[in-house]
């Protein structure tokens, strides 16, 4: 069995006396030891959050990070750097960072691997988009996005991975996939992580994200293949994210 992972990725919100706030509330209201949360903030509110949280067992997380140790990269971040800040997790290969950044599976590829080197787990994100969905494209698209962007991972390094299977067409729109049809998009990473790894796939945290939400995520949590969720709007408010931290499985009744 996997340790449910409960995600919040909160873009670019939240400065970092907000974030600070924030963390100080969300403190007080994951008690909970059977699954793991995490919390991914801007660059600039790390250190605060971190401060915070610290000796909880709430991780935290990067959005981002430049596959390189160091050098002459203005504005970027490197994983030593993360590392140093107290991150445990960094999200790699977003679709907002594919679509509006133009970061090529390739790229990607380079930066869940970095993140690996330095001892921190990479969130590999893939998800197919509203055109593709419809051109019955799904399962191609996310069999391509996955093995590119695993290629240089080897059957060891991938205990240390996670995936977030996110359709392009439900994040921010508050229309998300029913949790059957994510279940059916999960099972299919599952086989192809197991075609690519062996059995190891069994304990691959595959999570996932787009318009999750207090109202969906008991019965989302409640997909065997479906082992945590990435949580974007809904992890801005202490309110709504606390209610998807204390997610309780259940079947929906329909
Ligand atoms: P929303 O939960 O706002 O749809 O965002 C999902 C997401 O992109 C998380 O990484």
């Amino acid at each position: 069995m996997t340790r449910p992972l409960i995600a919040g990725n909160w873009k670019m919100y939240k400065t970092p006396s907000e974030a600070e706030e924030f963390a100080l509330e969300l403190k007080k209201v994951t008690t909970y030891n059977d699954r793991d949360v995490l919390v991914c903030p801007p660059f600039p509110a790390l250190a605060c959050v971190r401060k915070i949280l610290d000796g909880t067992n709430i991780y935290i997380g990067a959005q981002n990070v430049y596959p390189a140790k160091e050098g002459a990269y203005t504005g970027e971040v490197s994983p030593v750097m993360l590392k140093d800040a107290g991150v445990h997790y960094v999200i790699c290969g977003h679709s907002e960072r594919r679509q509006i950044f133009g970061e090529t599976d390739d790229f990607i590829s380079k930066k869940v691997k970095i993140v690996v080197e330095y001892g921190m787990i990479p969130i590999l994100c893939i998800g197919e988009t509203l055109q593709q969905n419809e051109a019955g494209e799904t399962f191609k698209v996310v069999e391509q996005q996955l093995r590119e962007g695993l290629k240089d991972i080897s059957g060891v390094e991938i205990t240390n991975v996670v995936i977030a299977y996110e359709p392009v067409w439900a994040i921010g729109t508050g229309k998300n996939a029913t949790p059957q049809q994510a279940q059916i998009v999960h099972a299919f990473i599952r086989k192809t992580l197991k075609e690519m790894f062996g059995d190891v796939a069994a304990d691959i945290r595959i999570l996932y994200g787009g318009s999750v939400k207090p109202e969906n995520i008991d019965e989302l949590m409640a997909e065997i293949d479906i082992n945590g969720v990435l949580v974007g709007g809904a992890s801005l408010k202490i309110d709504s994210f606390s209610r998807i931290i204390g997610f309780n499985k259940v079947r929906s009744l329909m």
